[in-house]
């Protein structure tokens, strides 16, 4: 029986796609606020299984990497007693909402979609009618739910407020049905960008390794891919236009640190770009120790994590069962005897 309390808490719904490897930028974008907020609100937290089809996959390793992005979310410290932490494919109300909200989305709406048009490009020979129709299944995700937070990096921006719109436009048509969820997106850290090319955005799917950092580099291999990023010839420690990696660097320190920005910059004047480097990789380094050291653990208790998806996908499909017959009586459907 759930307490007063835990009824009474907002929901936050959030993903993360289990393509390549959990990165850095996943971490300070995304997994550093659920954990922030993961008692303040009632929070579901999905390996998004379903929207990794849409780039293709080698069903062995797309398996492998499921399970350990799940563990990777327990390691990072999310409590599966006060939240539900599942695989998408496991709650099969995610994929029938969608058909649904396909109903109620325009082409012209998704065709404007950045991401589309970057992972179209990316993927040319494979532009498949899941890349395009992706943003649905994302809403289809939050709403079911009742959502009213969805922590994200400012990647995701454009498809929440797709996610609003499909929202406002089925309540007008049908009465209030969704709730009409708000991004939270950190104000240092929403976009953590490539080691290698700062002015792209760190991906975990980028075919150099050295672009990003994986939550489970060892540290030397952590050391290297920061001593080795890419930065400028200035020698100044500043947070500036066209200072992109100095920037991103910036950026991971004072977000793993707490520190404001403008004192890690009074911290480090007049010192070089070699020492700033160092002691950003130290901070990367302790900061994902105890994490990597929980993950061993973890993976080693096979039944507890099963558990924990189990019974959270359970809890899930109750939760959003509710919200699907509401629609499917709303859209004019004949409920079952
Ligand atoms: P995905 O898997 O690309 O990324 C997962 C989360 O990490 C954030 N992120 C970043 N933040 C800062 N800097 C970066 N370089 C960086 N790269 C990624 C993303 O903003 C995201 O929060 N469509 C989503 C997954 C999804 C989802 C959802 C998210 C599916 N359904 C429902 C929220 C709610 C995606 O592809 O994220």
């Amino acid at each position: 029986m759930e307490s007063q309390q835990t009824q009474e808490k907002k929901i936050i719904f959030s993903g993360i796609q289990p393509s390549g490897h959990l990165t850095l930028g996943n971490y300070i974008g995304a997994l550093k606020n659920w954990l922030k907020l993961q008692y303040e609100y009632r929070c579901c937290f999905a390996v998004v299984d379903l929207h990794s089809l849409t780039v293709r996959q080698d069903p062995k390793e797309l398996r492998r990497r499921c399970m350990e992005f799940l563990v990777q979310y327990l390691a990072c410290g999310i409590d599966p007693k006060e939240n539900l932490i599942f695989f998408q494919s496991h709650v099969h109300t995610h994929t029938e909402l969608a058909w649904i909200l396909n109903c109620y989305t325009y082409m012209g709406e998704l065709g404007r979609m950045t991401q589309f048009k970057d992972k179209s490009a990316k993927h040319a020979d494979n532009i498949n009618a899941g890349l395009f129709d992706y943003p649905v299944l994302m809403a289809a995700d939050i709403l079911l739910y009742q959502t009213d937070l969805v922590p994200v990096g400012g990647d995701q921006k454009q498809h929440l407020e797709l996610t609003r719109d499909i929202a406002i436009r089925f309540n007008n048509l049908y009465g209030e049905t969704f709730k009409v969820p708000e991004p939270y997106i950190p104000e240092v850290g929403a976009r953590i960008m490539s080691l290698q090319e700062p002015t792209k955005k760190m991906s975990k799917s980028d075919e150099n390794p050295n672009a990003y950092i994986a939550l489970l580099d060892s540290p030397d291999v952590i050391m290297k891919k920061i001593k080795r990023a890419v930065t400028d010839s200035d020698n100044e420690i500043k947070y500036a236009e066209g200072k992109d990696g100095i920037n991103n660097l910036l950026s991971i320190y004072s977000s793993l640190t707490g520190e404001k920005i403008s004192d890690v910059e009074a911290k480090f004047a007049g010192k070089g770009y070699g020492q700033f480097k160092t002691e950003v990789a130290e901070v990367v380094i302790e900061s994902l120790k105890p994490i990597q050291e929980r993950y061993k653990d973890l993976m080693n208790n096979q039944d507890y994590v099963k558990e924990v998806y189990t019974t959270s996908a359970e809890k899930a499909l109750s939760i959003s069962s509710k919200t699907l017959r509401k629609v499917y009586k709303k859209v004019g459907f004949v409920p079952k005897a």
